[in-house]
C-alpha cells in the first residue's frame, strides 16, 4: 500500500481529485469506481472544478456506485443515487445512461445484484475505484465478518453503521436496515484503488487496515493483497498507523 499523508481534508480531496483527472485525460472512457458518504465530497467539488474551468471531460466515462440503500427511491434525498446526482453528475457532462448505482428499490434482489456484476466484469474491472471507509473498518456496506470473496449482494446494516449513518437522516429510525453492496470480489477487481479517510475517527481503522492481520472483522484489511492501493489520508486519519 502506498501511504500519501496529506495536512488535511482539503489537502486529500485535491490530490485524489489529480489523480481521477489523470486518468479521465489519459483515458477518456475510463471506467470510475465512485463512493459515497462525507470523505469523498471534495474530491468531487475539486472535479466538478477542473470540469467548469479546465475542461475536463466526462462525456464518455463511466461509472459505477458501490452501494445504495434498500428500500430507498432514487428521488430519496439520504439515496446514494440522490447524492451522486446532487454532488457529481448534475454538474459535470457525464451521459446519464453511463452512470450506474445499484437499484434500492428492486424487487428482484438476486437479479439485480447479478446484472450489476456483470456491468462491472464487462468493463473488465474499473480504473479506479474510489473508496471511503467506516469507523469500524467497513468497506461500501461490507460490515465486519464480511465474506471476502463476495459479489454484490443484500447485506444487514450493523448498529454501529446505523448509527454513525443517523447523522444524515431526522432520526435513528428513518436510516434503513439493509443495503445492496459491491463485495470484496468486485472492489477488488479495480486496476487501481485509492482510498481516503479524514479526522481521528477514522484513525483505529486506519492503522489496522495498514499494520494489522487480514481479517474479515476489519473488512478493508483485505485490501493489502491488492497490488495497487493508494491511501490518501490527512494527519488525523493516519496518526496511528
Ligand atoms: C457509508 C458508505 C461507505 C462510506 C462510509 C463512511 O457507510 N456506505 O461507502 O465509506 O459511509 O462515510 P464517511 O465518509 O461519511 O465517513
Amino acid at each position: 500500500m502506498q501511504i500519501i499523508s496529506c495536512v488535511d481534508y482539503a489537502d486529500m480531496s485535491r490530490k485524489a481529485a489529480r489523480i481521477i483527472a489523470a486518468q479521465v485525460q489519459l483515458k477518456p472512457h475510463s471506467a470510475l469506481g465512485l463512493a459515497t458518504g462525507s470523505t469523498p465530497i471534495g474530491t468531487y467539488k475539486e472535479l466538478i472544478r477542473f470540469h467548469l474551468n479546465e475542461e475536463l471531460d466526462f462525456s464518455k466515462v463511466i461509472t459505477v456506485n458501490l452501494d445504495e440503500y434498500y428500500g430507498l427511491s432514487p428521488e430519496h434525498e439520504q439515496s446514494y443515487r440522490y447524492f451522486m446526482q446532487h454532488n457529481f453528475f448534475d454538474h459535470i457532462n457525464i451521459s446519464p445512461e453511463n452512470t450506474h448505482v445499484p437499484d434500492g428499490l428492486t424487487r428482484d434482489v438476486a437479479k439485480t445484484c447479478a446484472e450489476y456484476d456483470s456491468i462491472v466484469a464487462s468493463l473488465g474491472g474499473t480504473d479506479i475505484q474510489l473508496l471511503g471507509i467506516g469507523d469500524n473498518g467497513h468497506i461500501a456496506f461490507n460490515e465486519p465478518h464480511t465474506y471476502f470473496f463476495a459479489q454484490t449482494h443484500l447485506v444487514d446494516l450493523n448498529e454501529e453503521t446505523i448509527k454513525a449513518n443517523a447523522r444524515f437522516f431526522e432520526s435513528e429510525v428513518e436510516v434503513p436496515r439493509q443495503a445492496i453492496t459491491m463485495g470484496m470480489r468486485s472492489i477488488l477487481s479495480a486496476k487501481r484503488i485509492l482510498l481516503l479517510a479524514s479526522g481521528s475517527k477514522k484513525a483505529e481503522a486506519i492503522a489496522q487496515m495498514i499494520n494489522g492481520p487480514i481479517d474479515p472483522q476489519l473488512p478493508a484489511s483485505i485490501l493489502q493483497v491488492h497490488p495497487n492501493v493508494m491511501v490518501i489520508a490527512d494527519e488525523e486519519a493516519l496518526a496511528l498507523a
